[in-house]
């Protein structure tokens, strides 16, 4: 294949990525958008502060934005996210116990139901995970809410859309040894014991020189989807420029095709200046729409299989 999409598509893989709908009106950006990915994740705008500022009135305009043209261009959306501990909006954010799980369950369905028929996958839970060596859950309103929230959260999302695949989405979740790794893990071999309606895990992979991809990444991805689980690389990027850049990139496709059940790859961002990151060039693009090396060395990936 020529583009990310047709290389990824050659193994039934799909490769995404994540847009703004305030930049769907530059043109460079939305040209390299359609050919390349064939996923599209909502940056910010399906986050629950977007799609919910007031309570129990839902906002969905720059979210229909993203949805609309990713269906007109035959592209499926991953829907980001309905429960997370942050962009919750203000009303949400002191709310706690009973009221604050009913407005959380109250979001998940409302919003999953609105968009029903057309999310491909939903983050359902973003992030509930502490990082450093417990290895549990991250304290939130919503953990206080009681240690099922994940769980109901889950289940009112198959309620609202079952034809949707319902994720968990991390990040440090990379690294086989790392006790937020083994958190995760656990929960979702619980999950699956238990019948929890869990599809899938998604691994953020946001790299960096302080967090660089793992020589053990394929154990991790095959480990999780041993459990009965897809698994996706939801938000790549990685620090960095040049061969070595492009090498991590490469090390990262190469994990996901070894594992049958990684089933796509979006990265987080178009251009380097699309990026969350204010400085760094962390994405496949430079600022000008040209192809960095790091792009090839993901297309030739992809394309050796
Ligand atoms: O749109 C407003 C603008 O009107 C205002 O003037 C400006 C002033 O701060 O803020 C703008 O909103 C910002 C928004 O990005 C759009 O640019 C928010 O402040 C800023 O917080 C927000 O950051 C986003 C961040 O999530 C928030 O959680 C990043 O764009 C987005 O890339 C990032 O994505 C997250 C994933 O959702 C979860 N995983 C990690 C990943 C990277 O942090």
């Amino acid at each position: 294949g020529s583009t990310l999409q047709a290389a990824a598509g050659e193994s039934g893989r799909y490769f995404g990525t994540a847009i703004a709908a305030n930049r769907l009106s530059d043109s460079t950006y939305s040209t390299i958008a359609n050919r390349e990915f064939n996923m599209v994740t909502a940056e910010n705008e399906m986050k629950m502060d977007a799609t919910e500022p007031n309570q129990n009135q839902f906002s969905y305009g720059n979210a229909d934005r993203i949805v609309n043209w990713a269906r007109s261009n035959g592209k499926q959306v991953r829907g980001h996210a309905l429960a997370w501990h942050s962009q919750q909006p203000g009303w949400m954010q002191n709310m706690s116990g009973t009221s604050l799980r009913n407005a959380m369950l109250n979001h998940v369905t409302q919003v999953a139901t609105y968009y029903r028929g057309k999310i491909h996958t939903w983050d359902v839970v973003n992030e509930a995970f502490a990082d450093g060596s417990s290895g549990g859950r991250r304290d939130s309103n919503l953990q206080r809410t009681g240690n099922d929230w994940i769980e109901a959260a889950f289940r009112a999302a198959r309620a609202a859309d079952p034809g949707a695949k319902l994720c968990y989405n991390d990040y440090n979740t990379d690294n086989w040894s790392h006790a937020k790794t083994q958190g995760v893990y656990n929960m979702v071999r619980d999950f699956k014991s238990r019948g929890v309606p869990i599809d899938c895990v998604g691994f953020q992979a946001h790299f960096n020189s302080g967090n660089p991809v793992p020589s053990n990444y394929d154990v991790t991805l095959r480990n999780f989807a041993a459990l009965g689980v897809d698994v996706q690389i939801t938000e790549l990027d990685i620090e960095g420029s040049g061969s070595s850049q492009a090498q991590q990139y490469q090390g990262v496709v190469q994990a996901c095709l070894s594992v049958a059940r990684c089933t796509g790859i979006t990265v987080w961002g178009v251009r380097d200046s699309d990026s969350w990151r204010a400085s760094g060039t962390p994405l496949l693009f430079d600022g000008s729409g040209n192809k960095k090396a790091a792009y090839t060395s993901v297309l030739n990936q992809l394309n050796a299989g």
